[in-house]
C-alpha cells in the first residue's frame, strides 16, 4: 500500500523534462515590455505571448511526492480510494472531496462540472444534484458517467467510470437533510441550469431559501436527487518528479476486480 511518508527525491529543476528551455524562449524584448503585458490594455500579440510564458513558467510535480507501490495495492479499489482521499486531506489539499463529473447528452456530446462527493461505499460513489439540471437530464438519457479527482499536493489523480443510478426520494431527502443549512438553502433555490434573468432574481430566491432552510430544516426539495455511480473501472495515478508516473487500473470483470499497470 502507498506510504505517504516515503518521499522520492525530486530531480534538480534543470533535469525537469518540462523545464522551459531558455534557448526556445522567444525574444520577448520587442513585444513584452513588462509583466503588465497580461493587462487587458496590452496588444493582443503581447497578451498572448505573456499568457503562454505564464503557462510555461508554471510547474507540476515540482515537489516531494509520496511513493506508491502497486504491488501492495489491495484487491479491491474502494479501500485504496478512501486511503488516498484521507491522505490528500492530511496533506492539506483544499477540498479533496470535490471531483469532476463527466456526463454526455443523448448525441454523445460531453460536459463536465465540479461536484461534492457525499460518500464512497460498496454501492459506489455518491453525489447529489437536481434531476432537472443538465447533468440530471443527461444521466436520465444516458446513465453512464465518469468522475475525476486531482490532488496536486500529493501528485495523485483518480478516475472512475461506471453506471449511475438514482436513489429513491426518501434516501435522497435523508442525504440532503444530513448536510449543512447552506446545502439545503442552495437546493431550495432550485432552477439549476435554467437561464437566469438577473442577479437580483437570484438574490431574492436565495434570501427566501436561506430563510426557509433556517425555519424548516427538513424542507422537501423534490428535484434533489442522490445518485450513485457503480464503478466498472478505477485508475490510480501517482505522479513522479521524473515523470515515471505509476498508473494502476482496476477493471471489474466476471464478478471480481482485475488489476493492471498502464504506461504513463
Ligand atoms: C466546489 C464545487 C462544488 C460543487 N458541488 C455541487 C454539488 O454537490 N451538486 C451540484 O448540483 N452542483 C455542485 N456544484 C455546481 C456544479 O459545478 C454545476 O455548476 C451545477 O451543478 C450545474 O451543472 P450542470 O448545468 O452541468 O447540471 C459545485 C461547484 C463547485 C465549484
Amino acid at each position: 500500500m502507498a506510504d505517504p511518508t516515503a518521499r522520492q527525491d525530486a530531480p534538480p529543476a534543470s533535469d525537469s523534462p518540462d523545464s522551459p528551455d531558455a534557448s526556445e524562449s522567444p525574444d520577448a524584448s520587442d513585444s513584452l515590455d513588462s509583466p503588465d503585458s497580461l493587462d487587458d490594455d496590452a496588444s493582443p500579440a503581447a497578451a498572448s505571448l505573456a499568457f503562454r510564458e505564464l503557462l510555461r513558467g508554471l510547474r507540476v510535480w515540482d515537489t516531494e511526492l509520496p511513493s506508491f507501490d502497486p504491488a501492495q495495492a489491495p484487491a479491491e479499489p474502494l479501500p485504496l480510494f478512501r486511503q488516498w482521499l484521507r491522505e490528500a486531506a492530511e496533506a492539506g489539499v483544499p477540498e479533496p472531496h470535490t471531483m469532476t463529473l463527466a456526463t454526455a447528452d443523448a448525441a454523445g456530446a460531453p460536459s463536465v462540472r465540479t461536484l461534492m462527493l457525499h460518500d464512497a461505499d460498496e454501492r459506489g460513489w455518491h453525489f447529489g444534484t437536481h434531476r432537472g439540471s443538465r447533468k440530471g437530464r443527461e444521466l436520465a438519457a444516458r446513465p453512464r458517467a465518469a468522475l475525476g479527482f486531482y490532488w496536486a499536493a500529493v501528485g495523485r489523480q483518480i478516475r472512475i467510470r461506471g453506471t449511475v443510478t438514482a436513489a429513491d426520494p426518501a434516501e435522497s431527502a435523508a442525504d440532503l437533510h444530513r448536510r449543512s443549512p447552506g446545502a439545503l438553502a442552495a437546493a431550495l433555490v432550485g432552477h439549476q441550469s435554467e437561464v437566469l434573468g438577473s442577479l437580483e432574481e437570484l438574490a431574492h430566491a436565495s434570501d427566501a431559501a436561506w430563510e426557509r432552510a433556517r425555519r424548516e430544516p427538513d424542507a422537501p426539495v423534490p428535484s434533489w436527487t442522490l445518485y450513485v455511480l457503480r464503478a466498472e473501472e478505477i485508475e490510480f495515478f501517482q505522479g513522479d518528479a521524473r515523470r515515471r508516473h505509476v498508473r494502476l487500473n482496476y477493471r471489474y470483470e466476471g464478478g471480481h476486480w482485475e488489476k493492471e499497470l498502464l504506461w504513463p
